[in-house]
């Protein structure tokens, strides 16, 4: 197998494709609703990957010794043949650790089925218990019941969950403690997000970010805690358990504690370009090789290429002060967290 390192020596372990850049919610961090409006552009569908274009190009990436994927969007769960790649993948690329992450609102409809066709963990974002909480973080959309639901669906299909907590300061740090308590009684794993300066549609102020040392002594105020390794090389949560009850919380500090020495994440978009950084200004269109019939061993040799030029640290870069690169992030939604 072709050992791939990247120009820090990181190797390529993890690939997050993008399944779809449209979304059913409007989150204020994400996909502000004044931004991402009824005329908003999203991809045509001649452009987005087919199923066998996403496979084509998993093949390789496994080749090059990704052991995980993730399928994320915008919302994968709008995308109608999602089991069916899910199946594909597991199938042809020998990657067994196949993951999701989405908003739930569409898992009572699909958890099952999902489960079926070899999905092995999920994770959910909810931000709030609170209904107009909830709202402010979703842009109006869905509510917090439906997200349970979502959930309860995932957990009946017998798939494990964790679930995502982006923590706005002024906005839902009050729900901290109630999100903590209730996913520490249930023995779901919730981690909290710092909230992140990605894209250049979200107006990120440090001074909304809540770091983890206040998430910490918030839950530290009212339950004990310890420290935990982390559960692989590379992990972007930091773990903790809970004493008494034993589940798990985490967090996810990319402000306050950068992670980038560790990295080990590809992205590939939609419209299939490969994104060496979440906080990437442009990508390789990789769409135009897979195109034009390129063989299976040429297009392995390239991706290997391109992780081997790569030297991307922005979070590292940030939280040392050094120079970014420039104002044109990629969106979230479009880039696939
Ligand atoms: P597992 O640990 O495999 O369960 O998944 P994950 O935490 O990597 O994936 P998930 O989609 O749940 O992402 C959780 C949060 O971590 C999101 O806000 C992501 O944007 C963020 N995240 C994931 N990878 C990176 C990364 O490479 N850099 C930064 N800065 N954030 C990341
Ligand atoms: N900062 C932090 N987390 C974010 N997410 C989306 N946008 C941001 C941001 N600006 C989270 C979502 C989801 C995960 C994929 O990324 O809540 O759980
Ligand atoms: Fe949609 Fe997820 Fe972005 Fe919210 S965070 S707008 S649910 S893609
Ligand atoms: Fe990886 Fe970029 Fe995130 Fe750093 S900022 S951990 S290099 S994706």
């Amino acid at each position: 197998m072709n050992r791939t390192t990247d120009k820090l020596d990181r190797p390529l372990r993890d690939l997050r494709i993008s399944v779809t850049d449209q979304c059913n919610f409007r989150c204020s961090y994400c996909m502000p609703k004044e931004i991402f409006g009824p005329d908003y552009a999203f991809l045509p569908k001649e452009l987005v990957l087919s199923n066998e274009e996403i496979v084509f190009a998993a093949r390789s990436f496994a080749a090059l010794g990704v052991k995980k994927l993730r399928l994320t969007g915008g919302e994968p769960l709008l995308r109608p043949d999602l089991s069916e790649l899910i199946s594909s993948l597991m199938a042809e690329t020998g990657i067994e650790d196949i993951s999701l992450t989405t908003n739930a609102s569409l898992l009572p409809r699909y958890a099952t089925k999902l489960k079926e066709a070899g999905l092995k963990r999920i994770n959910i974002s909810l931000d709030s218990l609170d209904k107009e909480r909830f709202a402010l973080m979703s842009g109006g959309r869905s509510s917090p019941e439906a997200v349970i639901r979502g959930i309860d669906a995932a957990e009946a299909a017998g798939l494990p969950i964790k679930v995502n907590m982006v923590a706005k300061l002024g906005v839902n740090e009050q729900d901290i403690l109630p999100m903590a308590s209730y996913f520490r009684e249930r023995k779901i794993t919730l981690r909290f997000i710092e909230f992140m300066d990605v894209g250049e549609t979200n107006a990120w102020k440090m001074d909304q970010v809540v770091p983890a040392k206040q998430i910490l002594e918030t839950i530290g105020r009212h339950y004990e805690f310890e420290a935990l390794e982390p559960s692989y090389r590379g992990e972007v949560a930091s773990r903790y358990r809970f004493k008494d009850t034993g589940s798990e919380f985490g967090i996810i500090n990319s402000i306050t504690n950068p992670f980038c020495g560790d990295c080990n994440r590809a992205r590939l978009s939609a419209e299939g370009k490969l994104y060496t950084c979440l906080f990437a200004t442009a990508g390789t269109d990789l769409k135009q090789h897979i195109r034009s019939g390129i063989s299976q061993a040429d297009f392995t040799q390239l991706v290997s290429k391109l992780w081997s030029i790569r030297e991307d640290q922005y979070s590292e870069d940030r939280s040392k002060g050094r120079p970014l690169k420039s104002n044109k992030k990629v969106e979230m939604s479009y880039i696939g967290g």
